[in-house]
């Protein structure tokens, strides 16, 4: 098959969380982009997801927004039932929905931690575990994918770079590290892609307020060294390739898509 043909998803159904802003959002419209029929998740904001939605059906494609708390058990097979009664079972599931809640350690309160502990590593759990399940409950469909089914992680560069103030920010993107490659390591013999990607510094609300200080941007910048802030659009394309036949043997990997914000900038003149 001609390299273009492989990046299609048409045919294929994807499930992202996280779906209603930033990222999530980008990535659904990136993977509808490609042909996929998408199923737009969103805990607090419905009006996101709507608005996610109708971006793909600009497109021509097909969305559905459907509400759950990635932390929570129920909603998340809630969630899976919804979308496969609107599309069908799914081929791609990108556990994207992610939070911060950033404090000195002397100051972060037991919810602040669990708090983000929940949805970025337990919510990544629940997402993942049941996206393994309705794979295998799926089959293969070898007339639109190689692959029995392909699960994608929205982790960060805090799984390799500490990070001073969000130590449970960084303690669940370093969990979120070795539940992808176990999980990979588990599951890859029944044709199944389990990979991460890992965001720098993406303008989006998560870094918003940190971007508007005064020299934020400069600050963030100086971590950069290909002087630009991402885009979402940067991660959404390459959550679609991931998803794709395209990277059919990309297998437990973390892709870093950053500017070169893990390559230890403050070396560039030498140390
Ligand atoms: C965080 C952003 C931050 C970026 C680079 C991301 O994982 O959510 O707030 O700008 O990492 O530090």
């Amino acid at each position: 098959m001609a390299y273009p043909d492989m990046l299609s998803l048409k045919g294929q159904s994807a499930l992202v969380t996280g779906a209603s802003s930033g990222i999530g959002r980008a990535v659904a419209v990136a993977l509808a982009e490609a042909g996929a029929d998408v199923a737009v998740n969103y805990h607090g904001s419905r009006e996101g997801a709507e608005r996610t939605v109708e971006m793909i059906h600009a497109l021509g494609g097909t969305a559905v927004a459907i509400r759950a708390d990635v932390a929570s058990e129920s909603d998340v097979k809630a969630l899976y039932d919804t979308a496969e009664q609107a599309l069908g079972p799914l081929d791609i599931v990108v556990s994207n929905a992610g939070r911060q809640k950033d404090a000195a350690i002397g100051d972060m309160s037991l919810d602040a931690w669990n708090a983000v502990l929940s949805t970025n590593l337990t919510g990544a759990f629940l997402v993942g575990r049941e996206a393994i399940l309705r794979f295998r409950r799926k089959g293969m469909r070898p007339e639109v994918s190689r692959a029995l089914g392909k699960l994608i992680f929205n982790s960060s560069v805090h799984e390799r770079i500490p990070w001073a103030f969000r130590v449970n920010y960084a303690a669940s993107k370093g969990g979120l590290k070795l539940l992808m490659e176990s999980l990979a390591q588990e599951v890859s013999e029944e044709r199944i892609r389990v990979n991460s990607v890992a965001p720098g510094a993406i303008a989006t609300e998560i870094n918003r307020a940190e971007r508007e200080k005064d020299d934020g941007e400069k600050a963030m910048l100086a971590l950069i060294p290909y002087k630009r802030i991402g885009d979402p659009e940067d991660i959404g394309r390459a959550s679609a390739w991931l998803a794709s036949d395209a990277s059919d043997y990309v297998v437990g990997q973390t892709l870093f898509i950053d500017g070169g914000m893990t390559l230890y900038p403050e070396f560039r003149g030498g140390g």
